[in-house]
């Protein structure tokens, strides 16, 4: 039973029998953002006043006067232009909760109307290392699979990977000329990634070589050093630092928009040249590395040379990369195994890359595409530039192979939603896509890019090691696990009666606490936020953390631990849930909103919405905890109440913790 379902449900009985259209009106009724105000609140009777060219208040009264909803409510009370709030009955929350306490879905129900989504998402380019960037889009997609499953919806999973791109260029040319191969024959997949990691050093090198030979970088900075003039130039070091005071400074706020704009760029080049001139140095630093530079001149030519051979069908680069892709998909499942994550399916690149010609011609047949310049392109309303899907050297493109994918998966499984967890970068290309998709008829499907920002270090820059490479995913979950050993450690260590763990248990207890920080940390953002990546902050053990979220269910199972309880034959004895004292009614109406939490958190896929709830959750327990006494309650029933509800808690946080993905522990 949701709540919110049914107060809107008892609505929509009232403004159909008024002869309204519901839809959109019952959308007004929210959880009310403030206690104050009750748990509730409905704000229809302003628009739906206007509508009826009467006062809202009037309206409210009315709706009020003919609503059905004693059995859950206090009467309602009519607030401010025409708030219509509502607090509910404690007596009602209670035969609630003994519902739930019964029910394996803990009271939430399925979908109305389950619906089909495919969700694409991780999609990392394979043969190279994955990297922190990869983290969002891996977990998020994760978890919305699993909260859409939970409501009873079909889900496809599919990992689009990058398994036919320029990177098997780079491994291909790697492994012609620089192979190591009796390193190959031990670790291949390192290997690979040395090949990889090594051309695309050299590859950097001459790129950064040629451009700064170039000189229009230097000429750029030059020209707008010198149109700022010394003082203006100085004023862009001492925005970061204290302000100096000059004479020449002009006020922050009254600098002229150009000026501004002409600093800001004269700052990105200077971080450019600088950029550049860290890849020199690195090749340059080692005679090794330069030797090889210059040995292999035209790397980038050559690289594309071999990605074409492959694509064309050469034999020699087709096997190689038989033999190079299971091993890269080894890797990827390892990494994805740690995390907890699987898919359906994986249906990288390559596996659309016979329809590209196809779907082309098609388009072209039926005049969705048009040749210009040489290129296939689809002129897509709203759109400045056209959608190219065959280059002027026949070359297919990312857009290409995401419409072959597009259609595949329309006449495979007839979603009726597909979602891209894709990073923001990518928002025009799924713009265009989806355009493209209406074009091609599949007018009715929703088509949404789950967007979502960077995960930027300490420093406010995307995160890098030292060297200057995003952190690497692997690197990254490790360090986390061994911190969490460490609190976990430290945790026991302190316990009042001695250590309770042994050394194998903290070990599992550290993978899980150390890898739910790190996705708990990222779902629990606002997804189109960037945001800073903290070890500390995402393992402490209060706040809104996984941590915090683990340590709180360990207590409750602690509890019946101590009572020498069984959870489960208390769930089936059916005795009620009261609610007497405050704390235990709020706990109460919150375990009461986990199935509105999910709906919230879906309806526009965000996965925050859930953690914001699993901590309100965490916090009103611990309220509870603090000031209602379970074990030692009198009379029985009362005891055996808070028992349940303390059950409850841990089976709300557990549940929910799994839907984003992450594993509870027993002990802590
Ligand atoms: N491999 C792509 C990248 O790393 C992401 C693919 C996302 N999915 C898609 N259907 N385009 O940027």
């Amino acid at each position: 039973m949701s709540i919110l379902a049914e107060l809107r449900r008892r609505f929509r009985e009232v403004l159909q029998s008024w002869g309204e259209d519901p839809s959109d009106l019952l959308e007004m009724i929210r959880p009310s953002q403030e206690e104050r105000f009750g748990d509730y609140q409905a704000n229809l009777a302003m628009p739906l006043g206007k509508r009826r060219g009467r006062s809202p208040r009037e309206v409210a009264a009315e709706l009020v006067a003919r609503l059905d909803v004693a059995d859950m409510a206090e009467p309602p009370e009519i607030a401010g232009p025409g708030f219509i709030n509502f607090r509910l009955r404690a007596e009602w929350l209670a035969k609630q909760l003994t519902q739930a306490v019964a029910d394996p879905r803990l009271a939430v129900p399925l979908a109305a109307h389950p619906k089909t989504y495919v969700i694409d998402y991780s999609a990392p380019n394979v043969a190279k290392p994955m990297h922190v960037g990869h983290i969002r889009s891996t977990v998020i997609g994760d978890a919305l699979c699993r909260m859409l499953r939970f409501l009873g919806h079909r889900v496809i999973s599919d990992n689009h990977i990058g398994d036919w791109g320029t990177q098997f260029g780079m491994i291909l040319y790697g492994y012609k000329h620089f192979l190591d191969a009796e390193a190959y024959r031990r670790e291949p997949v390192q290997e690979l990634a040395r090949l990889y990691r090594l051309v695309r050093l050299l590859m950097d090198y001459q790129q950064a070589k040629a451009t700064l030979a170039a000189g229009g970088l230097q000429a750029r900075i030059a020209e707008i050093k010198a149109h700022l003039g010394k003082a203006g130039v100085e004023e862009r070091t001492s925005d970061h630092g204290n302000k100096r005071e000059s004479s020449q400074t002009i006020p922050p706020g009254q600098e002229p928009p150009i000026r501004r704009a002409m600093r800001k760029e004269l700052q990105a080049h200077l971080e450019e040249q600088q950029e550049l001139e860290k890849k020199v140095t690195q090749v340059e630093q080692s005679p090794e590395l330069l030797r090889l530079a210059q040995e292999h001149p035209d790397l980038e030519a050559k690289v594309l040379a071999e990605t074409a051979k492959l694509h064309a069908g050469d034999p020699e680069n087709r096997r190689l990369w038989q033999e190079f892709l299971p091993y890269c998909l080894a890797e990827l499942e390892r990494i994805y195994q740690r995390l907890g994550v699987r898919f359906d399916y994986t249906l990288g690149e390559s596996f659309y890359h016979d329809r590209l010609a196809g779907l082309v011609e098609d388009l072209l047949a039926r005049g969705l595409a048009q040749v210009s310049d040489g290129a296939v392109c689809m002129f897509l309303e709203g759109f400045d530039t056209p959608m190219i899907i065959r280059k002027q050297d026949g070359a297919f493109l990312y857009a290409t192979t995401d419409l072959a994918t597009l259609q595949y998966r329309m006449q495979t499984w007839h979603p009726d939603a597909i979602l891209y967890v894709v990073d923001h970068r990518q928002s025009l290309h799924f713009q265009q896509l989806f355009a493209a998709a209406r074009l091609l008829g599949y007018k009715d499907v929703e088509l949404q890019h789950i967007s979502f920002g960077t995960v930027l270090g300490e420093d406010g820059r995307p995160f890098k090691t030292r060297e200057g490479d995003l952190v690497g995913l692997e690197s990254l979950l490790d360090e986390a696990v061994a911190r969490a050993l460490k609190i976990v450690s430290e945790n026991d260590d302190a316990k009042p009666d001695g250590p309770e763990l042994s050394p194998q248990e903290r070990a599992e207890i550290a993978q899980r606490v150390g890898i739910g920080a790190v996705k708990y940390a990222d779902l629990s953002q606002n997804r189109t936020s960037d945001y800073v990546f903290s070890y500390s902050k995402m393992l402490a053990l209060s706040g809104n953390t996984s941590a915090y979220m683990q340590y709180a269910y360990a207590r409750v199972r602690s509890i019946f631990r101590k009572g020498g309880l069984q959870p489960e034959q208390l769930r089936t004895a059916g005795a009620p849930v009261i609610l007497p004292t405050e704390p235990e009614r709020n706990l109460g109406l919150a375990l009461l909103r986990f199935g509105e939490a999910l709906e919230l958190a879906l309806e526009d896929y965000r996965p925050n919405l859930l953690t914001s709830y699993l901590y309100e959750l965490a916090n009103r327990y611990s309220v509870f905890f603090e000031q209602c006494p379970v074990l030692k309650a009198e009379p029985d029933s009362l005891r055996i109440s808070r028992l349940l509800l303390c059950d409850l808690t841990a089976r709300t946080i557990q549940k929910g913790l799994e839907l984003l993905g992450i594993d509870v522990v027993e002990r802590m």
